[in-house]
């Protein structure tokens, strides 16, 4: 701990690297690194918290840290802060929207490819030492020019995963509430306003959802059984949106033909069939894992707190349900 004023910024400890040992915040607040993996103290002496997206916070870490302004999530998601309590208290939420854009949808890319391609039974074949040779039949995948990807959710990561696709020469819808037309201009996306017609015509489907109450399970057994006849689902928004154990057997049966999922619905578990399954491409949330989207998520959340903590309008405020 770096203390310099009563006053505190409690940051999670595993930005110590990306934030340097003493970030400066308004009014001569000190920081407090928060240990990984442990809850959060209860302390009166903090202003602002910067969590990552595997920290919930919630009524009870609120009622702890009674003096807290402003939570500046990691993250670009929010799933894991109890909007409604922070609205009661008035606490300000804000995120890391635009900074890991980019990151994210080179991720989806690589995941479509990888499962379309079949790369981790070609890498497993590989490394085996048990590969005899070319074969004209061996591991043939699912070529990409004039497939039909269907995304769920039209933000900017289901966007910038679109245009990315277009350029494999894929047609793309895509299922949002409204239109997009960041998605129609930039990637010729048409919007399909029945989730199953979208879901029974994409050859891949993207899922690119905050996870909310209505979007907790969206993609369960019936949903994945409604699905294309060999097609494939990659997931890099949030594990819950889809059912792991009906995938598991999507993918077991051949109903679809493979998986290229980055989150999962109680991580860090990983389901062990899904793990198994050569067909299903298994990464430990990596979406944003570049070095400068890490870094501009970390700039942008530090920002987000200081203007908090100033007095002035936060940067990327996410909207509160109304008390
Ligand atoms: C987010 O920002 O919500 C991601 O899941 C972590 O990069």
């Amino acid at each position: 701990m770096t203390e310099s004023s009563d006053r505190l910024v409690l940051v999670a400890g595993e930005l110590h690297d990306l934030s340097g040992p003493d970030p400066e915040w308004p009014g001569g607040r000190a920081t407090l690194f928060h240990q990984p993996g442990s809850p959060l103290p209860a302390r009166t002496d903090v202003d602002a918290i910067i969590p990552l997206v595997s920290q919930r916070v919630g009524e009870s870490e609120f009622a702890g840290l009674p003096s807290i302004r402003v939570v500046a999530n990691y993250g670009v998601g929010y799933d894991n802060i109890d909007l409604a309590a922070a609205a009661r208290r008035g606490i300000v939420v804000t995120n890391t929207p635009d900074v890991l854009t980019d990151a994210t949808a080179d991720l989806a890319l690589a995941l479509l490819l990888a499962a379309a391609r079949r790369l981790r039974e070609g890498l497993d074949l590989a490394r085996s030492g048990a590969w005899d040779g070319w074969h004209p039949t061996q591991l043939l995948g699912m070529g990409l020019q004039g497939r039909v990807l269907g995304i769920l959710g039209a933000g900017r990561i289901g966007a910038a995963t679109a245009r990315r696709a277009a350029a494999f020469g894929m047609e793309v819808a895509y299922w949002s509430r409204s239109a997009s037309p960041a998605m129609e201009s930039e990637a010729g996306g048409r919007r399909i306003e029945d989730l199953e017609e979208l879901l029974a015509s994409a050859d891949v489907v993207s899922v690119h959802l905050p996870l909310t109450a209505d979007t907790r399970g969206l993609l369960d057994a019936v949903r994945l059984w409604s699905m294309k006849q060999g097609s494939i689902l990659v997931n890099t928004a949030r594990g819950a949106v889809v059912d792991q154990d009906a995938l598991a057997l999507a993918l077991s049966s051949g109903h679809l033909s493979a998986a290229g999922l980055d989150v999962f619905e109680s991580e860090p578990e990983i389901p062990a069939e899904l793990r198994g399954l050569p067909n299903c491409v298994v990464l430990p949330h990596l979406g944003s894992a570049t070095r400068a989207a890490r870094q501009e998520m970390w700039d942008l959340a530090a920002a987000n707190a200081s203007a908090v903590l100033a007095g002035d309008e936060p940067l990327t405020a996410v909207s509160l349900p109304s008390t």
